[in-house]
């Protein structure tokens, strides 16, 4: 049975809009949990303009699953990170100019000294990179504990060959990530037509899901929206 991660940011973008109060990402923490989410995953960018650092703090009081903080590979965020004592900390590219996350991280030996930096105030690290055999060899080698496939092509492709292929590359990726002793972890553009043939493959421990449940919860609201995720991921 996999575990879900509700991505929370969307919440704290609408605040935003208005610098407000509202809507509070702290209670869309707690709902998502009460119907099932197994974390909380928020991306605390470095231009801030969504999670907010007093988010963080309140949800690492709050939050009774875990939490998993996305964040870009610099010192300064590890720094936070150490403060904050996230569950988990989910290594992502930023770029100031995307929309969302763009593609998976691009890891090199630089990396090293952050995820070191995390392990050592007992955070697990997971590294969101591509559905790639060498670039999950080297997450292995720089001593990632856990690998974020990105499924955003996976979710942006509408022809079923090219979905059926790409399937089995984020399959193939997802038996090495399990074969090297790396928790596997699928995220980025899921939604409630394109996560079950994930879960089919009955290899991932845990999905990362936002966009589309926010999206939903706008209609349904947030509890109807997170339990029926729920029951697709599991
Ligand atoms: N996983 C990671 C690493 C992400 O960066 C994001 C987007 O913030 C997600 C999962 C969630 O993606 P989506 O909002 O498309 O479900």
């Amino acid at each position: 049975m996999a575990e879900l991660g509700v991505n929370i940011d969307h919440i704290a973008t609408l605040r935003q809009a208005r610098l407000g109060i509202e809507p509070e990402p702290i209670y869309a923490a707690a709902i998502a949990e009460q119907n099932g989410a197994d974390q909380i995953t928020v991306h605390l960018r470095e231009d801030r303009r969504h999670i907010q650092d007093r988010d963080l703090k309140l949800l690492r009081e709050t939050i009774q699953t875990r939490l998993n903080l996305e964040m870009a590979a610099s010192k300064k965020m590890a720094d936070i990170a150490e403060e904050v004592k996230p569950n988990t900390v989910t290594l992502v590219p930023e770029k100031r100019e995307e929309l969302t996350t763009e593609g998976g991280l691009q890891l090199t030996n630089e990396h090293k000294a952050v995820i070191t930096q995390l392990q050592k105030a007992k955070i697990e690290v997971s590294v969101f990179i591509e559905p790639d055999i060498e670039m999950i060899e080297f997450a292995k080698k720089i001593g990632a504990d856990a690998v974020e496939v990105h499924t955003g092509k996976y979710a942006n492709l509408k022809d079923e060959r090219s979905r059926k292929k790409e399937i089995k590359r984020i399959f193939n990726a997802a038996k090495k990530i399990k074969e090297l002793n790396m928790r596997v972890i699928a995220g980025h553009g899921l939604d409630y037509k394109n996560t079950k043939p994930l879960v089919e493959l009955d290899i991932f421990e845990e999905y990362n899901i936002g966009h589309s449940i926010i999206s939903r919860a706008v209609f349904s609201g947030l509890a109807e929206a997170v339990s029926e995720m729920k029951i697709i991921v599991s």
